[in-house]
C-alpha cells in the first residue's frame, strides 16, 4: 500500500489493517501511548474543510508513533492567497515531509496530489467522495463490538448493517458501501428517494439493495444501524425532504429506539441531534458514537504505520495504487 485514497480493498488487505488497528487499540488500552516506530518521520495533515475528529485523531495517532505532525488547514494558508493544490502540495513535498493527509471539499482531489508529490498520501475525506479511514474505523468498531477480543482475523459475514440518511451526498456512505460487503455484511442504504444514489440497471444502488422505509428496515432487526448526518451545507437550500419530513420518516426518535432492539447505533459525527437521532439513541448503551471516535485513533495509527514504518522513504507517484 503506497497511498491510501480509497476504502476499496480486497478483504484480506481490510482484515490485515483492522487487526493491525487492534495492536493499537490494545496499546492505547494500557497508556503506554508512544511507539518509536515513526520517530524522525514528518506528517503534513492538510485540511481545506473543518474537521474535529478526523483531524485530531490524525494529530493523536502520528504523534502516539512519534512522528512530528504538523497542521496546515485552507484558511491561514496560501490557499486562501489562490495558491493551486498542485502547487501548495508540491511545496510541502519538497520541505521533506514523508506524508499528507489531506482532506477537500473536491472530490478526487487526495488522487491528484498522489500523483502530483510523489509522496504518501492519505485520503481524510474528499468532497462527496470518500473517507476511507471512516469506513475502517467504523468496521473496526462494528467488529470490535461482535467479536469484543476475539476480532482478530474476523471479518463481517453475515452482519446485517443498515446505512440511513443522505447516501447520494455521503462519503461516508461511498467508503462503507465499498468496505463492508468486502468484509461480509449485508449492507442496505435507507433514506428518501431524493438522497438514495442513482439505481444500476438491476435497480441497486451503489451495488447494493436500497429502500426508502426505515420502519420497513427496523422491523428486519438489522444488526447496525449506522445514521449519516444531514449535510445542510450541502443542500444549498433545497432540503428535499423538509426537516420535519425527514424526522418523521428517517430520525432515529426514541420510539423507533424501541423498536430496534439492540442493535449498534452509529454515527460517523457530528451529529445533528433531533435530526438524524434523539439523544437518547446517541447516548444509550447500544450507541458506537464515541466508540468510533477511539477506534479512529487506533486505525489511523494503523494506516500511518503501514504507510511510513518502512525504511523506503523515497514512494514514486503511482496513481493505479490507490489501495
Ligand atoms: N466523521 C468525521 O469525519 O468527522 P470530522 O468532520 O469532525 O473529522
Amino acid at each position: 500500500m503506497r497511498h491510501l485514497l480509497t476504502a476499496a480493498m480486497p478483504r484480506d488487505e481490510a482484515i490485515a489493517l483492522l487487526d493491525l488497528a487492534e495492536d493499537m487499540h490494545q496499546i492505547q488500552d494500557r497508556q503506554l501511548k508512544k511507539l518509536p516506530a515513526l520517530r524522525g518521520r514528518t506528517v503534513v495533515n492538510l485540511f481545506f474543510e473543518d474537521s474535529t475528529r478526523t483531524r485530531s485523531s490524525f494529530e493523536i495517532a502520528g504523534k502516539w508513533l512519534s512522528a512530528d505532525v504538523i497542521n496546515v488547514s485552507g484558511k491561514g494558508s496560501s490557499a486562501s492567497k489562490g495558491e493551486s493544490l498542485r502547487d501548495t502540495g508540491l511545496t510541502i513535498a519538497a520541505m521533506g515531509v514523508d506524508g499528507v493527509v489531506v482532506r477537500s471539499g473536491a472530490s478526487g482531489a487526495p488522487a491528484l496530489l498522489a500523483d502530483w508529490i510523489g509522496k504518501p498520501v492519505i485520503n481524510a475525506g474528499d468532497g462527496t467522495h470518500e473517507h476511507p479511514t471512516q469506513a475502517l474505523l467504523d468496521a473496526f468498531a462494528l467488529r470490535h463490538r461482535i467479536h469484543g477480543d476475539a476480532a482478530r482475523g474476523k471479518g463481517l459475514d453475515g452482519v446485517r448493517v443498515a446505512i440511513v440518511g443522505d447516501i447520494a451526498h455521503s462519503r461516508v456512505a461511498r467508503s462503507n458501501a465499498l468496505l463492508l460487503p468486502a468484509l461480509g455484511a449485508e449492507v442496505t442504504l435507507v433514506g428518501p428517494a431524493a438522497f438514495l444514489p442513482t439505481p444500476a440497471a438491476d435497480g441497486t444502488r451503489l451495488g447494493l439493495r436500497a429502500e426508502t422505509s426505515l420502519d420497513a428496515v427496523i422491523a428486519e432487526r438489522p444488526d447496525a444501524l449506522m445514521l449519516l448526518r444531514v449535510q445542510l451545507e450541502r443542500q444549498a437550500g433545497k432540503v428535499a425532504p423538509s426537516v420535519g419530513e425527514y424526522i418523521t420518516g428517517w430520525s432515529l426518535t426514541d420510539e423507533r429506539l424501541a423498536r430496534l432492539g439492540d442493535a449498534a447505533i452509529m454515527h460517523p459525527g457530528p451529529m445533528n441531534r433531533g435530526l438524524e437521532l434523539s439523544s437518547r439513541a446517541a447516548d444509550g448503551d447500544a450507541s458506537t458514537v464515541l466508540a468510533q471516535v477511539t477506534a479512529g485513533v487506533s486505525v489511523r495509527m494503523a494506516v500511518l504505520y503501514s504507510l511510513l514504518a518502512s525504511d523506503d522513504r523515497s514512494a514514486q507517484p503511482a496513481s493505479a495504487d490507490h489501495g
